[in-house]
């Protein structure tokens, strides 16, 4: 499969991208403390597993195999019948089997009135009833899928694309602080997919990572944990020990915009009390209490801060100039890399 169509398979309505026991692990173990007493949900997650030798979500048998150690309270999880008309669900909630421990082997399974679609009445009950939901959502429907869980003001952690970010039903909630990153962000991840995996380098990564490729393993790159539920890097201060004065030839201004520009967000200057124009990738450092979001330049301009809006005169092909982030400095087309307007908060 070329890369092409392996972008195809990532934007296919029914994108069937399984995740590893271990991304999932490397992430969940962070927020150990949150999950004490609460119910969890995965209310995308997947029984019929392609392949993954178990009728199970890793999701589940992750959160199964920690459910005293983590004291959770229930776990229920329920995945969509596409070409049926019911589904099953898991819950685990206490040790059935009365061993002493409440573990993989006391989940139950109990029958579904719907096909356990995310957005029908009877997973919005369980929705209702959660705390926290955990999943990795069918990517062409994360706008939808985030929507509901800022309506039902859920907690969650999930897992996206990092395109996402500049969605614009997606932007303006890391801009309000309503949703922000885990740990896990623009990584390589490794999923069980339906795909065959015949990219050489692709391939290479995947047996590096003890993953077999002819298992139909594929790496997918600029995936992000989304959250609200709060993380240590959250509330680090970024130093970058770089300087705006005395130095004010490293980052111009722009042309019609009042902000300067940096390429690099080690290079971020300290002691800049005005706009920034910074790298997309700051926001796995962005603390809150640090900076605040403006906006970013954005192919709609819906944040009015593009820095120049093109017009014939400027070049034929002047629309393609007002695409993404066009930065023009001193006249120049600086890059097309996006960017998004920081400012330092007074501490
Ligand atoms: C990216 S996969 C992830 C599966 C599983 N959570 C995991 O990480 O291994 C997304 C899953 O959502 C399911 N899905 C698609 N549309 C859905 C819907 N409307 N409601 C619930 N699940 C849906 C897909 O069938 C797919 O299994």
């Amino acid at each position: 499969m070329g890369k092409k169509n392996l972008l195809a398979a990532n934007s296919n309505k029914n994108d069937e991208f399984y995740t590893t026991y271990e991304d999932i692990k490397k992430e969940l173990v962070n927020y150990a403390k949150y999950f004490k007493g609460k119910v969890i949900y995965c209310n995308c997650d997947d029984h019929n597993g392609i392949g993954l030798g178990t009728p199970k979500s890793n999701f589940l048998k992750y959160l199964a195999d920690n459910f005293e150690a983590f004291k959770i309270k229930k776990v229920i999880a329920t995945h969509f019948e596409k070409d049926r008309d019911s589904s099953s669900m898991y819950i685990l909630d206490k040790d059935n089997s009365g061993d002493g421990i409440a573990c993989l082997e006391d989940i139950i399974e109990i029958p579904m009135k719907g096909n356990g679609d995310f957005r029908s009445p009877e997973c919005i009950k369980f929705l209702q009833e959660a705390d926290i939901v955990i999943t990795n959502p069918p990517f062409s429907l994360f706008r939808e899928y985030v929507a509901q869980l800022i309506e039902y003001k859920k907690k969650f952690l999930i897992i996206g694309n990092m395109n996402a970010i500049t969605y614009k039903e997606i932007f303006p909630l890391i801009k309000e602080n309503k949703l922000w990153f885990g740990y896990g962000f623009n990584c390589s991840m490794i999923f069980k997919t339906k795909y065959r995996n015949t990219l050489e380098t692709n391939r290479k990564y995947v047996i590096s990572r003890g993953y077999n490729p002819d298992e139909n393993y594929i790496k997918t790159p600029a995936v992000c944990w989304y959250t609200n539920l709060e993380t240590r890097k959250r509330s680090e201060f970024l130093n970058t020990g770089k300087l705006y004065y005395g130095y004010e030839h490293m980052y111009p201004k722009y042309d019609n915009y009042d902000a300067i520009n940096v390429d690099k967000v080690c290079d971020i200057p300290m002691d800049y009390e005005g706009i920034m124009g910074v790298p997309i990738t700051f926001l796995d450092k962005f603390n809150p209490q640090q900076f605040e979001i403006l906006g970013f330049m954005d192919r709609q301009n819906s944040y009015q801060l593009r820095t120049k809006v093109y017009t014939k005169s400027d070049s034929p092909k002047y629309n393609d100039l007002n695409r993404g982030g066009a930065i023009w400095i001193d006249g120049l087309l600086k890059n097309t890399y996006m960017r998004i307007f920081i400012r330092k908060k007074e501490n």
